[in-house]
């Protein structure tokens, strides 16, 4: 049997994202942290900048920039997501074909880098570089975003299946390697009824813990270091609901979300 043909940025969307879940919580937030409404979201690593079409429908005032390397989802961005948006929310939506480590970025109120994209700078000069980069191109008092996974589970090979109506997601941790904290990571999706589709996408990651990050963020000049930890459902899961907290919690697998205040 032959492995079909899919839109793998469907199948990501449906199986990782939840871009409206996100800008809220991004506005959330820098309201809570500031007092006063975040107006200029830069989405670093925005792939299909799902996110910031998102963002450019919460409010009129809303303006959203995409940054990412790769043609191909900004593309795809461009003519599934952005095409779906008013013309007025689409004048308040721009995308930049560029290295997030290029000293001219434009300036934003909040810089979410999330899916853990950064874990690709795989030195400490490097994210240090990238960090130093956001808190110069942040506006006073804005915010760094940044997600974080972790836990026993993730120090050790292992693949968790997720099922759909129509399909199963697979997350696939390839390898550890503790003298690096380098992974390998893979998805994999299956339709019903067919050959499993391997490695439809592949991130080759330095497992950056939170004490890391946030001395970086320390050293690069941020005031204030932030964290928010995912709370569980009934049966363990991650619930998707995000606390502000001073201590972490043990558990298998965690996800947290890391903000810096200029
Ligand atoms: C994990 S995907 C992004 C996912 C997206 N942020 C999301 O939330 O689903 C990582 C993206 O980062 C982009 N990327 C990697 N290194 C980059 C860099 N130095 N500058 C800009 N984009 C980069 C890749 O092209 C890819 O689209």
């Amino acid at each position: 049997m032959s492995s079909p043909k899919i839109d793998k940025y469907e199948y990501y969307a449906k199986s990782v994202q939840s871009p409206d879940v996100d800008a809220q919580y991004l506005q959330r937030t820098y309201k809570e942290l500031k007092g006063k409404e975040p107006k200029i979201l830069r989405e670093d690593f925005c792939a299909a900048f799902a996110l910031c079409c998102e963002w450019a429908k919460l409010d009129k005032d809303k303006l959203a920039i995409g940054i990412d390397l790769d043609e191909e989802p900004l593309a795809y961005g461009r003519k599934n997501y952005l095409s779906n948006l008013s013309a007025d929310e689409q004048k308040r939506v721009t995308v930049l074909s560029q290295n997030v480590l290029s000293p001219e970025m434009p300036h934003a109120d909040i810089i979410a880098a999330l899916n853990f994209s950064y874990m690709g700078f795989k030195t400490r000069p490097l994210l240090k570089q990238y960090i130093e980069n956001c808190h110069k191109t942040l506006n006073d008092g804005g915010l760094l975003v940044f997600d974080c996974f972790g836990g026993p589970a993730s120090s050790e090979p292992n693949e968790s299946e997720s099922e759909y109506d129509d399909f199963s997601y697979f997350w696939d941790q390839d390898s550890f390697d503790p003298l690096t904290n380098e992974g390998m990571f893979y998805i994999h999706y299956q339709l019903k009824g067919q050959k499993k589709i391997e490695k439809v996408f592949t991130y080759d990651w330095r497992m950056w813990g939170i004490p890391e990050l946030k001395d970086l963020m320390e050293e690069a000049g941020f005031k204030k270091i932030h964290f928010y930890w995912e709370g569980t459902d009934e049966e363990g899961e991650g619930d998707g609901n995000y606390a502000k907290v001073n201590q972490g919690e043990i558990c298998d697998s965690w996800v947290a979300y890391v903000v810096g205040e200029k």
